[in-house]
């Protein structure tokens, strides 16, 4: 266990050792079970942090703002629109003024090619940690909650769990890549096999594809990648099925959305999941397009896990925090 997590910033996922993301699981069954129990655990008594949101959300402000009312601190929700960086406040302003004023600084933003060297800059001029609500790069917080999840359902030993990671079809718009680039990225050192499933145009970075790649031979595990759907599904006990936008192709929404239309098929449903391993689970960060990602059968059905995904936000958020922020 690594027990000096004090100051450190989140904002890469390999930000943490693997010894350090173990610490923070282990935390985060502590604190989920103090919660099942109704034991108080204020280890952030007095301490407040700043949520400062340049995108919409619901899970990640709802677990952030409610993790730090049970930790015995206070969150503040900001949204850039309402302050006056649109005015000249420069990320080395809010990280240096913000520092003085709060115990941490969370930030979403996912513009292209801004948000991760946003939080970078904060991160410089800031004394206190900066921890990533998800940027165009990454959303490492999710993927903590996920790998909770995975072990919870599937058991705490995940070498040779074969997991694919599929692109998906949704109408609704561009969606970032952060998703599928942090689990490629932090899942290979907890023993998945993964297979990366997408259509030509929907590539991740290349730097991260690399890392990944590097991150499965450091630890033995399997990383492939297919361009069909099916395929991808073959076998697998853990599906995790969501869209992204082919942003590597274009960041053009209308082109983009040319580029999505192709590929309708690409939504999970019975038959798909009927492909894969007969125990598997269902996955999915929401929110999800229904019944063109995935159907209803299927997000609501006996395999799906997301409810549970979606909860496991909260304590794997408190526990960084509470590691972090003391
Ligand atoms: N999964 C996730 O980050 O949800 P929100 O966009 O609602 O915060």
């Amino acid at each position: 266990m690594q027990t000096d997590l004090r100051g450190r910033d989140l904002i890469g996922d390999l930000d943490f050792s693997k010894e350090e993301v173990q610490t923070v699981l282990e935390v985060a069954y502590d604190l989920k079970r103090k919660r099942a129990l109704g034991e108080p655990h204020p280890y952030l008594r007095d301490k407040t942090l700043a949520m400062l949101f340049f995108f919409s959300s619901t899970r990640t402000r709802g677990s952030f703002e409610s993790g730090m009312a049970q930790l015995g601190g206070h969150a503040a929700f900001i949204e850039s629109k309402t302050t006056q960086i649109a005015h000249g406040d420069t990320e080395r302003e809010i990280g240096d003024i913000f520092g003085r004023y709060f115990d941490g600084i969370a930030i979403r933003h996912v513009d292209w090619g801004v948000g991760n060297q946003y939080l970078n800059l904060v991160a410089e001029a800031a004394r206190v940690p900066v921890l990533n609500m998800q940027c165009e790069i990454y959303h490492p917080f999710q993927i903590l909650a996920d790998l909770m999840t995975i072990q919870e359902k599937v058991g705490p030993n995940l070498r040779g769990v074969k997991m694919v990671v599929s692109w998906a079809y949704a109408a609704s718009y561009l969606k970032p890549v952060s998703v599928p680039q942090s689990l490629i990225l932090q899942l290979p050192r907890f023993g998945l096999d993964l297979t990366l499933a997408h259509p030509p145009e929907f590539k991740l970075r290349p730097d991260v594809m690399e890392q990944a790649q590097a991150e499965a031979k450091k630890y033995g595990t399997k990383f492939e990648v297919v361009d069909d759907m099916e395929a991808g599904f073959e076998g697998a006990d853990v599906v995790y099925a969501k869209s992204w936008g082919p942003l590597l192709t274009t960041q053009d929404p209308d082109e983009g959305k040319k580029f999505q239309d192709q590929y309708k098929s690409w939504i999970t449903d019975e038959a798909k999941m009927a492909v894969a391993g007969k125990d598997a689970i269902y996955m999915h960060p929401l929110p999800a397009d229904r019944n063109v990602e995935v159907t209803d059968a299927v997000i609501d059905g006996p395999q799906s896990v997301v409810f549970d995904e979606a909860e496991n936000r909260l304590h794997v958020q408190k526990a960084v925090m509470a590691l972090t922020m003391k």
